[in-house]
């Protein structure tokens, strides 16, 4: 499966952050937020990466991520000339997706624990399939309402009275449909192709499936502020507590096996000193001795 990560916007709310770099190239803790939404979908054997940033960001991007090969992935990269809509990804990425099955990940969405996303990528028979999260303060978010049975049966953008506690995080996976959908939407009131309406024509068409998530899982996002220090604070916590990083695409690519032993000891020869390369060093090692078990 192929993944389109979105990390353009405007990221008006962090400003005056976003006056340096755009939202997902700031500090989560120890590393580039993209580092985060990047790795998830490693860890869960993606190889094919297309970007999409605004025209001004897009070649930092490319100074940070390259073209993937250092990490054994393919990433190429399209500009979004304006924030309008989530769902405008598919159709700047068209070719890319070029009539298969794609993951669509916002680069500012931040996860860790669980093996959800795997699980939920293997057992894609097509349609959509989505995610509904737990969280306090629905309304800032799209909210999924689940019946009896625990299927969905509405999704609303945005509610001011929200039927659920269930919001939708920023990772979706879609079978070739998304493409035509996209097309056929049009823009919401507020001038966006909005990814919730592509979900809603799924639903429609009877092939959505929310997978919930549980409860161990954590997804932070990081558009404001506050926001943004309490996502490095929780990075920080678990880093330190566990002794393992979070939103690390070195590792990801050598446990996934798209390194050899040797080409990730080649990349860590290229890295300064650092607590970064110690702690790789710490992994290959590991490795060694587990014999890939980690
Ligand atoms: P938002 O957080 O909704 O918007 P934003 O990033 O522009 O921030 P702000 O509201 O503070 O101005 O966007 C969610 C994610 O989707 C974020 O990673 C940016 C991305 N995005 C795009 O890349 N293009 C778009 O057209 C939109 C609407 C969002």
């Amino acid at each position: 499966m192929k993944a389109i990560i979105l990390a353009g916007g405007t990221g008006s709310r962090l400003y005056p952050l976003t006056q340096i770099s755009s939202k997902q190239l700031q500090a989560v803790f120890d590393k580039p937020m993209i580092y985060y939404s990047l790795t998830v979908l490693m860890a869960a054997g993606i190889r094919d990466f297309c970007l999409i940033s605004t025209p001004k960001d897009l070649p930092r991007f490319e100074h940070l991520l390259g073209d993937g090969k250092q990490w054994g992935v393919s990433i190429e990269y399209r500009p979004q000339p304006r924030p309008e809509g989530i769902a405008q990804a598919f159709l700047i990425a068209e070719d890319f997706v070029d009539g298969g099955d794609v993951v669509l990940m916002l680069g500012d969405n931040i996860f860790s624990g669980g093996d959800d996303f795997p699980r939920a990528m293997a057992a894609f028979r097509g349609g959509a399939t989505i995610f509904a999260y737990h969280v306090k303060d629905p309304q800032r978010y799209g909210v999924v309402e689940f019946d009896g049975a625990g299927n969905a049966v509405s999704i609303e953008e945005k509610p001011a009275h929200p039927r659920s506690a269930y919001a939708v995080p920023g990772i979706y996976i879609y079978d070739h449909q998304a493409v035509e959908i996209a097309r056929t939407i049009g823009p919401s009131p507020r001038g966006e192709l909005e990814i919730t309406d592509v979900n809603l024509e799924y639903l429609r068409r009877g092939a959505l499936r929310v997978h919930r998530l549980s409860r161990g899982f954590a997804w932070l996002d990081a558009g404001t502020s506050t926001a943004l220090q309490e996502a490095s604070a929780y990075i920080e916590a678990i880093e330190r507590r566990q002794g393992v990083k979070i939103g690390c695409p070195e590792e990801a690519a050598l446990v996934r096996g798209f390194l050899t032993m040797a080409e990730f000891e080649a990349l860590l020869v290229r890295m300064p000193a650092c607590e970064y390369r110690d702690y790789l060093r710490g992994v290959a090692a590991e490795m060694g001795r587990l014999g890939h078990a980690r």
